[in-house]
């Protein structure tokens, strides 16, 4: 019984893998901070590249490159996780269909850590110029990272035109929340499965020794 709902388990975790490759990253958000001037503005413009708890998800196509001696990772990509909430843990996947072979590598950076060219590019916001007349306190605070995504092409075909110029992969880029810490917030409902599974397993053993225990006395009177 218990092989048997192992090899369920199993068969379904390996049934979901098949569907999409997932590449991710599991970080701790940082404590709040005033945010660099290149960033201050960038509400405005509430930017597609900007992963937070009001935006989970981002649904993109993402051109990618085979690797070359200068760019063994192919293209890179960098969106901002923002409005974190300081010391929590969070994890960021990246899925793609596997029909689409792609290799993927996602790090985070501190804000301080990314170049300020990058960053404005990123926030597409003008530099505040006067800045430095502002005190500390009327600046914005709040926990951010820098997401920098890299993929290369991970494939071979006779068709030269695939070599050339790789098909944009479709990805969802997930931003998730871990539950106290522990869980990653989407895999809930799976931990939830397989924990009333535990509870009937148990009940159903417990029937099944009933069922079985007379053969197991027979077996303590020969011991005896
Ligand atoms: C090569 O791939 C391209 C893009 O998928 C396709 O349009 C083209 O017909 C293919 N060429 C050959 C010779 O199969």
């Amino acid at each position: 019984m218990i092989t048997r709902l192992l090899t369920g388990l199993t068969f379904l975790f390996v049934l979901r893998a098949v569907e999409a490759n997932t590449e991710k990253v599991i970080f701790l958000a940082p404590s709040r901070s005033s945010l660099p001037a290149s960033l201050v503005n960038i509400n405005s413009n509430s930017g597609a590249n900007a992963l937070s708890p009001e935006q989970l998800i981002i649904r993109s196509s993402v051109p990618v490159a085979f690797p070359t001696v200068q760019n063994p990772r192919g293209l890179e990509y960098w969106y901002l996780l923002r409005h974190l909430n300081p010391e929590q843990r969070y994890e960021v996947r990246v899925c793609w269909a596997a029909s689409q072979p792609t290799e993927f590598w996602l790090n985070v950076f501190g804000i301080d850590q990314v170049p300020t060219s990058l960053l404005s590019a990123l926030g597409s916001a003008q530099l505040d110029s006067d800045h430095s007349g502002k005190t500390k306190s009327d600046q914005p605070t709040e926990s951010v990272l820098a997401l920098r995504i890299q993929a290369a092409a991970d494939f071979f075909s006779s068709n030269q035109t695939l070599m050339q110029h790789p098909p944009p992969v479709d990805v969802d880029i997930i931003l998730d929340p871990y539950l106290l810490n522990v869980f990653p917030a989407s895999l809930s409902p799976t931990a939830l499965y397989i924990s009333v599974l535990a509870v009937v397993g148990y009940f159903v053993s417990g029937v099944l020794w009933r069922y079985l225990s007379p053969s197991a006395e027979v077996y303590k009177l020969r011991k005896d």
